[in-house]
């Protein structure tokens, strides 16, 4: 008998952006080490957690309808009782737990209305999670664990549930910008950042785990470091953007000051890209443009940048509480492509916001022809209860915000064509995450069809001739052709580079699974 067999299982269902992927990773990893093994099949599962995203209404839909879904899965089989009849907390089946940011805002409210769930968590639980089960295990149901400790300083170590070439490392959390359509400052609390030496030994320890690409991860990454004590002993160093100073006074620790001592930290020499998510374009320094100098910047800087600008009107731009004009984004992204042409630009929209005219909106399209960037993300305004914009009247019509959802993203995909075409007929660096999920490419030769990530952040997807699997490695690949979402292109055979010969040194590779699910590293409803 498998020793499995024996052991506890658990299934998590993630909805959301990366801190939610992240945290999952986390609360899977912490399962584990305590006994546990993970399960792809809810019905097996002793224990289900929902990690929950809440920043769009539709996003909690997705959650209490997932919730709904197991609800069965509590009853024994044959029991043809109603719902009101049903003594939940005696109830057989697996223990239920709501997570991530729907958990946090959610504050017991639910148990009410969905009294088969056990017990709900915020994201600062997290580590307390074993505990937690092991307490409704016992009985203890009906807790909301959502308290945030204002108090305590931000320290975490990154978990990953397997070895892997990409990983996700918390650098901060929280958000300080309370932007008025946004409830992300009321589920992740106030800004806290790591330590410069904390983040970098932590890389260093995912390192030994065969890490290449490490996404550092926080609400406003670049506003990293803000009243934490210098305690690298770095160069003070004062930051400024276009607008003025931002960023930490003097003293303190900063993202770019992060960035250069991940460069040159020689326990992190194998890491081969950083990429970083998401920003606020206040917080966007000058330092910050310059780590993209491919020669005085930080060398392992990704040339890619998610920067959200959500709209393209001043005026409403004003009404989010953005606090950024038009044209100091424009000119960061100027100065940003000048320093390092081949960047990819991607960011996030929305439309629809209260008072949204359709000249406010053209200005939107006006700006995506302006920025070219890679792909959007673009999402319909929908209003959170508690945040500023839900007391504003929500004067865009469904139909109206629909329809510009539809032509934002029909827009976006004639731009997408252009920016992507430029790059057929180069040679880029490609980590390998997984078999292509299309079909479209010549399965006539029998060759394997690969799917990864250029530095700019673009998918390609290539053949090879190669029976061994190639996830997890850093291989040259020539564009041949374009569509407005990825590329295709060919293996090049490198002799000096080292991945793109066939040695098979990196055992770790070797069982990795061929048929990974591909997952974009950002969720978000809609995506060009
Ligand atoms: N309605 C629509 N989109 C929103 N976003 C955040 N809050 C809302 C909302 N209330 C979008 C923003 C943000 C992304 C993560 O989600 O574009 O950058
Ligand atoms: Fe939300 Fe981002 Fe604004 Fe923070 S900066 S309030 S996370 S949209």
């Amino acid at each position: 008998m498998a020793p499995e067999m024996n052991q506890k299982k658990f299934f998590i269902k993630t909805f959301g952006c990366q801190m939610n992927v992240a945290d999952t990773e986390r609360m899977s990893a912490l399962l584990s080490e305590g006994g546990m093994v993970e399960t792809q099949d809810a019905s097996q599962a002793s224990l289900i957690l929902i990690n929950g995203c809440s920043v769009r209404e539709k996003a909690v839909h997705k959650a209490v309808s997932f919730l709904g879904e197991m609800k069965v899965l509590k009853r024994e089989e044959g029991d043809t009782r109603t719902n009101n009849e049903i003594s939940w907390s005696k109830a057989g089946g697996p223990i239920i737990g709501l997570g991530g940011c729907v958990g946090q805002l959610d504050k017991g409210e639910i148990f009410k209305r969905a009294p088969y769930i056990d017990f709900v968590f915020g994201p600062d639980a997290i580590d307390q999670l074993p505990e937690i089960v092991h307490r409704a295990e016992s009985g203890d149901k009906y807790k909301s664990y959502t308290e945030f400790d204002p108090l305590m300083s931000y320290s975490t170590e990154t978990k990953i549930a397997s070895a892997k070439a990409q990983a996700f490392v918390n650098i901060m959390k929280g958000c300080d910008k309370y932007c008025t359509y946004c409830i992300v400052p009321f589920t992740r609390g106030k800004e806290k950042s790591r330590t410069i030496s904390e983040v970098l030994d932590d890389v260093a320890q995912l390192m030994k785990q065969g890490v290449k690409e490490v996404t550092l991860l926080g609400q406003n990454v670049n506003s990293f470091g803000k009243g934490n004590p210098n305690v690298a002993g770095l160069e003070p160093k004062e930051l400024n953007n276009a607008i003025g100073k931002v960023g930490p006074r003097a003293g303190d620790e900063n993202f770019p000051q992060l960035l250069r001592a991940m460069d040159s930290d020689p326990r992190l020499a194998g890491l081969k890209r950083i990429r970083f998510t998401s920003s606020h374009p206040l917080d966007f320094s000058d330092e910050l443009i310059e780590c993209y100098h491919p020669v005085t910047g930080v060398k392992k800087l990704a040339p890619h940048l998610h920067l959200p600008v959500q709209s393209g009107s001043d005026r409403v731009l004003q009404k989010m509480g953005r606090h950024h004009k038009i044209e100091n984004y424009i000119a960061q992204m100027d100065r940003l492509k000048a320093i390092r042409p081949d960047i990819g630009l991607t960011t996030d929209i929305i439309v629809g916001f209260p008072s949204e005219t359709e000249e406010d909106f053209m200005q939107t399209m006006n700006l995506l022809d302006r920025v070219q960037f890679d792909l959007i993300y673009a999402f319909a305004y929908s209003p959170r209860p508690g945040t500023r914009a839900s007391k504003l009247p929500d004067d865009v019509y469904k139909k109206e915000k629909n329809q510009r959802l539809n032509r934002v993203l029909a827009h976006q995909l004639t731009i997408g064509e252009k920016t992507f075409a430029r790059r057929v007929g180069k040679t880029l660096e490609i980590l390998v995450e997984g078999s292509a999920k299309t079909q479209s490419m010549d399965h006539a030769s029998g060759d394997s069809v690969w799917t990864g990530r250029t530095g700019c952040n673009v998918i390609v997807n290539f053949t090879s001739g190669e029976s061994r699997n190639l996830i997890g490695k850093l291989l040259n690949v020539k564009i041949t052709r374009s569509s407005s979402l990825s590329l295709t292109g060919e293996l090049l055979v490198d002799p000096n580079h080292a991945e793109s010969i066939a040695t098979d040194s990196e055992a770790i590779w070797r069982n990795a699974p061929k048929n990974f699910a591909y997952k974009s590293p950002i969720q978000s409803e809609v995506v060009v």
